[in-house]
């Protein structure tokens, strides 16, 4: 069988500490599969290009066979130029004491030229994921500056989230973490998201039958899953890395290979108004996606009280990150 044509795969930020633990992965075949080769595309800014030459060779050092090119830049046009995936990665992280909005002034002028040059450059198929904090509103950014490009191409990972989630809820329940499915994140990747217990399955059982302690749901879990990059960060004096690029992993293997009958994945999409949301917010959802670049968010999960009183905040919260960020939206 003839070899398929390598998908371009754009990588902001390489030279970072996500870089460095996604690189590898993409490049061994971990996004698209073992029979789909790819070129990285690679932006950095000037003072990391010196580390990204290592991490090139680090690289060319594993002699992937997927591996079809590698080109390096710190020019937008260069980067972006026929990619499919751009991953937005490359912003400055949040340090102890901070919450992930604080970093709204420093990180968002990044996004709107990222998205202008997106627009310019990229392939007709470009999908984006949004990395780099805050990034639901880092990505409306992006998008909103990129109005040639459908609004359903542009996604802000929640995944992370929705993984730490599972592994709390797996952990309680004693049960392996893969029979934890339907776990949706609500709202905004801050302290103020919703992971939702009520809707989430645990060997096909309401995860609420299974773990009764609704007191534990409703209060460690849920500030457990809103503050774990703050305890990460905490512990490593660095935030998550090897995580967040594997939930970068998680999220783009989503959309390219559709998730599972019945189940969903959450990211942060626009909203249409779906439950109420705001049109235009990117907004984390549960979504359902086809393998062919389709997706839906999953209609019909209902909330109660609490759950729709956590929904109102995060949903305000981001209304308030958009009225910050008014003079970068056009
Ligand atoms: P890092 O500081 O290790 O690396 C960031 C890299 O981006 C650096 O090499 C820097 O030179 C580069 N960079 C900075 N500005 C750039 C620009 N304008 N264009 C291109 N490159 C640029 O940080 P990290 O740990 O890799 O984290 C990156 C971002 O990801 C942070 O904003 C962090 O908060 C965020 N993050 C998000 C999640 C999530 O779940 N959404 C999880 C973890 C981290
Ligand atoms: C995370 O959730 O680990 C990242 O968003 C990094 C952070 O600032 O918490």
């Amino acid at each position: 069988m003839a070899a398929k044509n390598p998908i371009h795969v754009t990588v902001t930020g390489a030279a970072g500490q996500i870089g460095y633990a996604l690189l590898f992965r993409i490049a061994s075949g971990a996004l698209f599969g073992p029979d789909q080769p790819v070129v990285l595309r690679l932006l950095e800014i000037e003072p990391g290009m010196k580390a990204l030459e290592g991490v090139v060779m680090e690289l060319d050092d594993c002699a992937f066979p997927l591996l079809a090119d590698i080109e390096t830049t710190t020019d937008l046009n260069v980067a972006f130029n026929g990619t499919s995936w751009a991953l937005l990665v490359g912003s400055i992280p949040r340090k102890a004491g901070m919450e992930r909005g604080d970093l709204l002034t420093v990180n968002g002028g990044i996004f709107g030229p990222q998205g202008q040059a997106i627009a310019n450059n990229a392939a007709s198929n470009v999908r984006v994921l949004v990395v780099g904090n805050p990034c639901n509103t880092n990505c409306l950014i992006a998008r909103s500056n990129a109005p040639e490009i459908p609004a359903d191409r542009w996604f802000a990972m929640t995944r992370l989230d929705e993984n730490r989630a599972k592994s709390q809820l797996a952990q309680k329940a004693g049960v392996p973490v893969a029979s934890v499915t339907n776990l949706a994140i609500w709202g905004n990747h801050s302290a103020t998201q919703f992971p939702d217990s009520t809707n989430a399955r645990i060997d096909g059982r309401p995860a609420t039958e299974v773990i009764t302690d609704t007191e534990w749901l409703q209060g460690d879990f849920l500030t457990t899953v809103q503050k774990r990059g703050a305890a990460i960060i905490e512990a490593r004096g660095l935030s998550s890395a090897a995580s967040a690029a594997n939930a970068a992993i998680d999220s783009v293997a989503a959309v390219h290979h559709g998730t599972a009958p019945g189940d969903w994945t959450s990211l942060a999409v626009v909203s249409h108004g779906e439950y109420g949301v705001p049109e235009g917010l990117q907004f984390g959802f549960p979504v359902a996606t086809d393998g062919k670049g389709g997706w839906t968010v999953v209609e019909g999960l209902t909330h109660d009280e609490f759950a729709t009183e956590r929904i109102r905040i995060t949903t305000e919260e981001l209304v308030g990150e958009r009225d910050d960020v008014a003079d970068l939206l056009p």
